[in-house]
């Protein structure tokens, strides 16, 4: 489902596999403007509905055998292009230029120096600002109808323009945060240059994607899986807004969600009009679980529970069409595979924990082409609670994969207990807001502890709070002492069957967020 094709102002961004090319979409996008990221070798069908082209960067290099070496003539003089890093170096390299070794490896801060100062690419940037470089190849030479913009005191072909075109090209990165200007820059090469109108707005997204899901979905029935969690709320929302009472949303309590999860979500859905139904599936889950410790076993038992009392429920609504998903763009985009060549897809993630076939219910995934801060914008526009937005991520298969080793009721319970203590500590000392992720693991051991004139031989729980953007890689939070001191002993005092606390001061990699 592609949402937004109506605007004709939207942005292709080609990727090379470059591990920012996320980051150059998140910055076109936070000008307000709608871009899309395709594999280079996997271009949209029909390019003409895209208003400017920009190529990414990418690990390869250019002087690799037929490796990242698209036809450019489709779109070199045809359409606005903007070539970054490896683009850059592929651009000259195409166009009859040469590319070579560095003689020194051009990593981090650099500051421009312009050739041509009045071009409206350098527009409110002012000489020596500063661009960040991550690459090993040079430009060496211009293609001849190349034309020198400006250069750093070690890249001479820093960046330059083609020579009667809107045809531009840099060796930086504008997307990261140390190139200081690289939004403007962007916006000149957007805005000015190409004439790309800055109309992308949470507003417009939820005005357009309704009318998409109206178009699409008609008057059929949608079934939607509610965890709790933003997107499939602000998803739920969405569709609400679109089709009303034939969206039927189903929260499934597994029996390991957080405490008082369960009741709390289900009134705040129901409080904002969602047609929603919950459903305790606690024991049936237990079960399903009894005695298994391996923690990819436990995921596929948790997993299939879910899709058996979803396909349940899902049944006992009649003529059910479609199923609908929370799935985001950072679950959609496959970077070009760049060591297994050619490779890239678009795949579709299933949220809900794989879609079993028998179900044949066609799928509508309002949130697919957005990030996550942007999910989060539509929520707010559409007034979703801003403490439902703000919520940390929690997996799919809950305490299930923090309790380490076998699952009972009396290890949820008391994992519960101790997860509320730390996360209400958390919101009530100001900290969970600079926190991206936190939780409690129940460890497989007894320790020995004293309290009063007794001995204990009781459980170890360790905490965990991270720091993060995606999940992909994290590092632990620096949480105040006298936060940790006074959440051990609240723990210990009021958790029956915990006499030690332990904080996790892993970072991802080598560790994961979760312990299993
Ligand atoms: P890891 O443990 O891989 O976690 O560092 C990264 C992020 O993913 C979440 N996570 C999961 N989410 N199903 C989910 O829906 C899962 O099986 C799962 N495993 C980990 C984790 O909470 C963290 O945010």
């Amino acid at each position: 489902m592609v949402f937004l094709r109506m605007q004709q102002n939207h942005v292709l961004i080609l990727d090379f596999g470059s591990q920012y090319t996320q980051l150059i979409a998140r910055r076109v996008r936070e000008l307000n403007i709608y871009c899309e990221i395709h594999p280079y070798n996997h271009p949209p069908k029909n390019q003409s509905e895209f208003k400017a082209i920009i190529l990414s960067g990418s690990p390869n290099s250019v002087r690799g055998e037929n490796v990242l070496h698209p036809d450019l003539s489709e779109i070199l003089g045809k359409k606005p292009v903007l070539a970054v890093c490896y683009g850059a170096q592929y651009l000259a390299h195409f166009s009859g230029g040469k590319v070579a070794p560095s003689n020194t490896r051009e990593y981090g801060r650099a500051n421009l120096s312009f050739v041509k100062s009045n071009e409206t690419f350098f527009e409110n940037i002012s000489e020596g600002s500063q661009v960040w470089m991550s690459h090993s190849d040079t430009i060496k030479e211009l293609p001849t109808n190349g034309e020198l913009l400006a250069s750093t005191k070690d890249v001479e072909n820093a960046a330059y323009k083609i020579k009667d075109q809107n045809t531009f090209a840099i060796q930086f990165h504008p997307e990261v945060y140390h190139s200081t200007d690289g939004k403007q820059l962007l916006e000149n090469f957007l805005v000015k240059i190409a004439g790309v109108a800055q109309t992308w707005t949470p507003d417009s997204f939820v005005e357009s994607t309704v009318s998409a899901i109206r178009e699409k979905v008609g008057n059929d029935k949608v079934v939607l899986g509610l965890s709790g969690g933003v997107d499939s709320s602000v998803a739920a929302v969405l569709l609400n807004k679109a089709i009303g009472q034939n969206l039927y949303c189903i929260f499934v309590n597994n029996g390991l969600l957080r405490k008082n999860e369960f009741e709390t979500v289900l009134k705040r859905y129901e409080g904002m009009g969602l047609n929603v139904k919950g459903v305790d599936a606690s024991a049936r889950f237990l079960k399903a679980l009894e005695g298994v410790t391996d923690p990819e076993k436990k995921r596929k038992a948790i997993g299939n529970s879910f899709i058996e009392v979803f396909d349940d429920e899902a049944n006992k609504i009649t003529d059910v069409t479609w199923l609908a998903q929370g799935t985001i763009y950072p679950d959609v985009i496959e970077s070009v595979s760049v060591n297994g060549g050619p490779s890239a897809t678009i795949k579709s993630h299933h949220n809900v924990g794989g879609l079993p076939d028998f179900m044949k219910l066609k799928i509508v995934e309002p949130l697919k082409m957005i990030f996550k801060d942007e999910v989060r914008r539509v929520g707010a526009s559409m007034g979703i609670d801003p403490e439902l937005l703000g919520r940390h991520p929690f997996p799919g298969p809950g305490l299930g994969i923090r309790i380490l080793g076998d699952i009972t009721a009396e290890k949820v319970r008391i994992l519960q207990e101790v997860d509320a203590v730390f996360i209400n500590g958390l919101k009530e000392d100001g900290l969970y807001d600079k926190v991206w992720q936190a939780g409690a693991m129940l460890l497989p051991v007894n320790s020995v502890g004293v309290m009063g004139d007794e001995r204990t031989y009781e459980k170890v729980v360790a905490l965990r709070a991270v720091e993060s953007t995606d999940g992909m890689t994290a590092d632990w939070v620096n949480l105040p002492y006298e936060f940790l001191q006074k959440t051990s002993n609240k723990i210990i005092n009021q958790v029956k069957g915990v006499n030690r606390v332990v904080y996790d001061i892993s970072s991802k990699p080598p560790a994961t967020i979760e312990w299993e």
